[in-house]
């Protein structure tokens, strides 16, 4: 079986995703993977050209991009990507985790690993993945959707809208680009100008911001595997010292601690899968997915933030560890996401 591992991509999680795919490459080389998959690497290039041949395997061994962008026509797919009888994306955020990579490989008619067109932009629109929650009735804190627009091209709006979300929300409020991942654009208010100044950040990344209240919890994350039936993993939890778990706290050495599996109560552990799975289902998710929760201490209340439908996958990412916990080892969970996207 000819694997298309297709990886890099048009977002900031660029090298993410190339480290990821390492990590994929690797498991596909063990023995039992390698009787059943033949690897084709397939690169994207930041300027969104593909790929093949000696410089994707280059970028897989050295786990960096290269020094020349793509050239070429974007239509100009490699000419091993006719062999692939099943892709494996491993392309994190906007053109990759969103649908719109789904989609062209839904047109190509061959089959892939994860979530298609609807789960994989359902799970990426933070304000889409809102409603679906809602909707399934599961537990979110409070939040508003607005567009960019009420932010930028309307002064007499804006005092307004600021005034809505304190009414509405509140601080401290989290306010976020609908959009990224890795928690880029986003940031914390605590007050009026730290509000207009996060929403004129968040506005520069992304048409949909949304604004949340902040709470003050700990932070869980519960890996899905599966499709109609998916399985939960163990929960592991994430904890640091900054004021949250933004950027530098998620990709500086040392920075944050991984606790797997998590020490929370049982009950809250167990009410952490449940919530995991629903909100797989809820976006109509396939194959993988993580899925990040907060736990309130203080009141014991359980908060669903986010689902990720294309989560890290490197060696150390908390996706592979939380299986590797629960019993399947990172070349095995490898080869049954692969079943996952064939059948
Ligand atoms: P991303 O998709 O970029 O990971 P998240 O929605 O997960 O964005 O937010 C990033 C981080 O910001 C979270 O891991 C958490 O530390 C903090 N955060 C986000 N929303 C809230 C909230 N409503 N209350 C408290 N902390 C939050
Ligand atoms: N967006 C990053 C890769 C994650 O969710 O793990
Ligand atoms: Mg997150």
């Amino acid at each position: 079986i000819q694997v298309g591992l297709l990886f890099g991509g048009r977002s900031g999680e660029h090298e993410v995703s190339i480290r990821s795919a390492a990590a994929i490459a690797q498991a596909l080389k063990t023995e039992d993977n390698a009787q059943k998959y033949d690897l084709t690497p397939v690169y994207i290039h930041k300027n969104g050209i593909w790929e093949g041949g000696e410089t994707a395997k280059s970028v897989l061994q050295q786990q960096t991009p290269p020094h020349s962008e793509g050239s070429g026509n974007l239509w100009d797919f490699p000419p091993e990507a006719t062999q692939i009888d099943v892709w494996f994306p491993i392309l994190h955020g906007p053109n990759g985790e969103d649908g719109t990579v789904q989609g062209l490989l839904t047109l190509m008619q061959v089959p892939f690993v994860g979530s298609g067109v609807l789960g994989s932009a359902m799970g990426m629109d933070k304000l889409a993945m809102k409603t679906a929650f809602a909707q399934a009735g599961l537990p979110q804190v409070t939040y508003k959707g607005v567009n960019r627009d009420k932010i930028w091209s309307s002064p007499c709006v804006f005092p307004k809208l600021c005034d809505e979300i304190e009414e509405e929300i509140g601080y401290p409020c989290f306010v976020k680009p609908a959009n990224l991942g890795s928690s880029v654009g986003i940031s914390k208010a605590k007050a009026r100008s730290e509000l207009e100044t996060a929403l004129d950040e968040a506005a520069s990344y992304d048409r949909r911001i949304i604004i949340e209240k902040g709470i003050t919890a700990r932070e869980v994350e519960c890996a899905v595997l599966g499709n109609d039936d998916p399985q939960a993993s163990v929960v592991g939890e994430i904890s640091y010292n900054t004021d949250f778990y933004d950027y530098e706290t998620k990709y500086t050495e040392g920075k944050a601690e991984l606790y797997i599996p998590s020490p929370l109560p049982d009950k809250i552990f167990k009410q952490v899968q449940e919530i995991a799975k629903q909100a797989f289902i809820a976006v109509d998710a396939a194959g993988l997915s993580r899925v990040d929760i907060f736990y309130e201490e203080a009141t014991g209340e359980v908060y669903l933030n986010e689902i990720n439908t294309l989560p890290g996958f490197t060696m150390t990412s908390m996706y592979p560890r939380l299986w590797e916990a629960t019993g399947i080892s990172f070349p095995e969970l490898v080869d049954r996401l692969i079943q996952l996207g064939i059948q």
